[in-house]
């Protein structure tokens, strides 16, 4: 692997951070959200998640940001407030050599050492990559939600995917 550094994620990488993720809400199913975000948007999201201590990193080459994970609440109630739904997205030609497992190895133990007891990924199928990567740092599939999601004309079903953070 090349020299990709992976380090917590800071204001002034927003802009960077969306110009990632925002090509998948732009050009595939990876992503359910239909609009891609402003920067705007991507600040406040951010400020709500690092105020409740939720890790939020980048993996970068040189001065460039080629990946993006984060996690966030799994669902708003309380009583789900040890749980996270993580998520990780590598810029297009930042794939197939490793970062994707250094990035999101990296967000996994910055979670166990906050004390979070479980993640949760939400897989819009088809996407063998993610699901391999996933297995390989330990999620179980918990089952498919069928035909969950509808974009780009058709509907999307997704894998339910979990992990015990603090039961090793
Ligand atoms: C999914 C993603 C983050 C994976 O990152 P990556 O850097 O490409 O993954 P890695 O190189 O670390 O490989 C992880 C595992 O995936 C497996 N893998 C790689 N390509 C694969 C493919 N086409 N099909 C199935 N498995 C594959 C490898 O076996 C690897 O495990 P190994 O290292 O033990 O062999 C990245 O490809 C990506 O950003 N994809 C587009 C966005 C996306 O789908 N994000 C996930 C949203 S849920």
């Amino acid at each position: 692997m090349s020299d990709v550094v992976v380090r917590q994620a800071t204001e002034a990488d927003i802009p960077a951070m969306n110009a990632v993720y925002n090509e998948y809400i732009l050009d595939s199913h990876v992503s359910f959200d239909l609009e891609p975000w402003s920067d705007a948007k991507r600040l406040e999201w951010f400020r709500a998640c690092a105020e409740d201590g939720y890790p939020l990193l980048v993996a970068c080459e040189g001065d460039e940001i080629i990946g993006v994970s984060w996690s966030g609440p799994w669902r708003p109630k309380k009583a789900y407030r040890g749980s996270v739904e993580s998520t990780v997205v590598l810029a297009p030609d930042a794939g197939g050599r490793g970062v994707g497992t250094q990035l999101y190895t990296a967000l996994l133990d910055a979670l166990r050492s906050d004390g979070f007891h479980r993640a949760y990924a939400i897989i819009a199928l088809p996407n063998d990559r993610s699901i391999a990567l996933h297995r390989k740092l330990g999620y179980r599939e918990v089952g498919v939600l069928e035909d969950v999601g509808f974009k780009d004309g058709k509907f999307h079903s997704t894998m339910l995917m979990e992990l015990a953070l603090d039961d090793a």
